[in-house]
């Protein structure tokens, strides 16, 4: 797969162009109107696609920044703007963030996301086959270097994501300057693996196919986690099946079911 450094083979420049408009033009849109707001303390929503395909893992924060696709490109463009801001104004602190796999709704089943259109992300997806909206599971690939030859990620309920963020605040304003973490459970479920888990937690079996990989997909992507312990106080407490029991919670209620 020969990634062009803005987007992969494959992808369409409408995808890449929107990443870039939405993401580092929506970065620097926000850095200007907090500098004239005279605030420059940033809670900064990163991604672990910042790693592409990693030399190892669990992947540590000091592992190469480099990106397979789109996303992870237009990541960590903005990663790269807000180190510069910072080394170039000492009154700047931000802490980069670098989501795994959020997943998962609020426990009252009243907050969760709700993609437009068919979802790209696994777990949408398959509360969507739970739900009949879908025959079955399309699995990209079964033929990766994995448990089981489906893809493996680091996939955390977004209650802890939001912790995550109130922990990382606590650091800014007690350390004054900024960091980059990994906020991931440091353990790598596979495909078929979530679908397992979806199954246990909510006694509803997901069919599936296996289909060809996706572009720009990685094999396996799960975090180191002693960073975020050791400088945030901060580790991921919620169950594989919890964020499978919440995430069908919020698609039943999205649904009326
Ligand atoms: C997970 C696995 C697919 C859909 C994420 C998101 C985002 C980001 C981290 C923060 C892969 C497989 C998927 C499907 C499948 N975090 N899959 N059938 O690709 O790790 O991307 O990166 O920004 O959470 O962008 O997440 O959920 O799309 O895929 O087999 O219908 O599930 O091949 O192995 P991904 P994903």
């Amino acid at each position: 797969m020969h990634f062009t450094g803005l987007k992969s083979v494959g992808e369409s420049w409408q995808q890449a162009a929107q990443y870039l408009d939405n993401n580092v033009g929506g970065t620097a849109c926000l850095v200007a109107a907090m500098e004239r707001a005279s605030v420059q303390r940033l809670v900064f929503s990163s991604s672990a696609t910042v790693y592409g395909q990693p030399d190892a893992v669990p992947i540590s924060e000091s592992a190469p920044l480099r990106t397979t696709n789109s996303y992870g490109r237009s990541k960590l463009l903005c990663e790269d703007i807000l180190r510069e801001l910072q080394m170039a104004d000492s009154r700047w602190q931000v802490a980069l963030l670098r989501y795994f796999n959020p997943v998962g709704a609020h426990t009252s089943g009243l907050i969760g996301e709700k993609p437009t259109g068919v979802p790209n992300n696994l777990m949408p997806y398959i509360t969507q086959v739970a739900a009949g909206q879908h025959p079955f599971l399309r699995v990209f690939g079964d033929d990766y270097p994995t448990v089981d030859g489906t893809g493996v990620r680091d996939y955390i309920h977004v209650m802890d994501l939001a912790k995550g963020h109130l922990a990382a605040l606590h650091y800014l304003e007690r350390e004054g300057k900024g960091i980059a973490v990994n906020l991931g459970t440091g353990s790598g479920v596979s495909v078929l693996q979530l679908a397992a888990a979806f199954t246990q937690a909510t006694g509803i079996a997901i069919a599936h196919q296996i289909l060809a990989r996706r572009q720009g997909d990685v094999a396996s992507c799960y975090a180191a986690t002693d960073l975020a312990l050791n400088a945030l106080a901060w580790r991921a407490q919620l169950s594989i099946e919890a964020m499978c029991a919440d995430a069908w919670r919020w698609e039943q209620s999205v649904r009326n079911l």
